[in-house]
């Protein structure tokens, strides 16, 4: 549970503060874009990345949205050449370390969803650090998706339950989503309200398959390092036009 904060700061007057989603996602695509279009190696894209999902992360606290997942790393992203795979995972190690004071002293709970026994072991243990630092803050939630796939994510909680049958601590009549959604990474993290995706592409990628069954879309041409608060005001603005039904009338 996150606590909202009396006054909101810097709410753009023509967004109503009743009707914020409580927890955004984003894909980040479009980093390696941009520094192409600047004449720039790919990593220098993932760097300005990294500030650009910094101050989404302030504007949502700000803002009073209480969750914020990050695609950072998906299950697919193993097959990019090991330079980029490698400076992606010193890059999040590096990160998690420069940022975790500021983390703690601004209230954000830090959680990570994905397979995280393959990543680098220095890179676990600043994981494992920053969550354990961060595990009494309230502000807001900052999930980031890394060695993360929603198909994975999908069959590793169908495996432990199946476990479970197995060896007669469960029935099968005793399956349903709440207990499903116990074994997810997510588990009791809410889903999310509105994914937002950079770049353009009408995709979901294996993000969140299970959590979006009633999530809203939004896609945007901007390139991630560009997608600043105006952007981000704009698709808030698009979220609040739209009458979310699940499923009803
Ligand atoms: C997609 O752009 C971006 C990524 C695969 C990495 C994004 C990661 C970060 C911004 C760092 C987040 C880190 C932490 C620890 C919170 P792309 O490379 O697919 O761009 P392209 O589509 O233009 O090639």
């Amino acid at each position: 549970m996150t606590t909202k904060p009396s006054v909101l700061r810097n709410l753009p007057a023509d967004l109503d503060a009743q009707r914020l989603p409580n927890h955004v996602a984003v894909i980040m695509d479009g980093n390696g874009r941009w520094a192409k279009g600047r004449g720039m190696p790919r990593f220098m894209g993932h760097r300005r990345g990294v500030d650009t999902l910094k101050e989404l992360l302030r504007c949502c606290k700000d803002w009073g949205i209480q969750a914020l997942t990050a695609y950072a790393f998906s299950t697919e992203n193993w097959g990019r050449p090991l330079t980029e795979v490698d400076f992606l995972m010193t890059l999040f190690e590096r990160i998690l370390r420069r940022e975790l004071q500021e983390m703690v002293s601004e209230g954000v709970q830090i959680h990570f969803v994905g397979d995280l026994s393959a990543l680098p072991a220095s890179l676990r243990e600043e994981i494992e650090r920053a969550v354990m630092a961060t595990r009494q803050n309230q502000r807001i939630q900052f999930i980031v998706a890394t060695n993360y796939g929603g198909r994975d994510e999908i069959l590793q909680a169908c495996r432990a339950i199946a476990t479970q049958v197995k060896q007669g601590h469960l029935q099968p009549e005793q399956i349903t989503q709440t207990l499903f959604e116990q074994h997810l990474y997510t588990a009791g993290i809410g889903d999310p309200d509105l994914l937002i995706r950079t770049s353009g592409e009408m995709r979901i990628s294996n993000f969140l398959l299970w959590q979006m069954a009633y999530t809203e879309l939004y896609v945007t041409d901007t390139l991630w390092p560009e997608f600043d608060r105006s952007e981000f005001h704009r698709a808030l603005y698009d979220y609040q036009q739209r009458h979310r039904r699940f499923g009803r009338i």
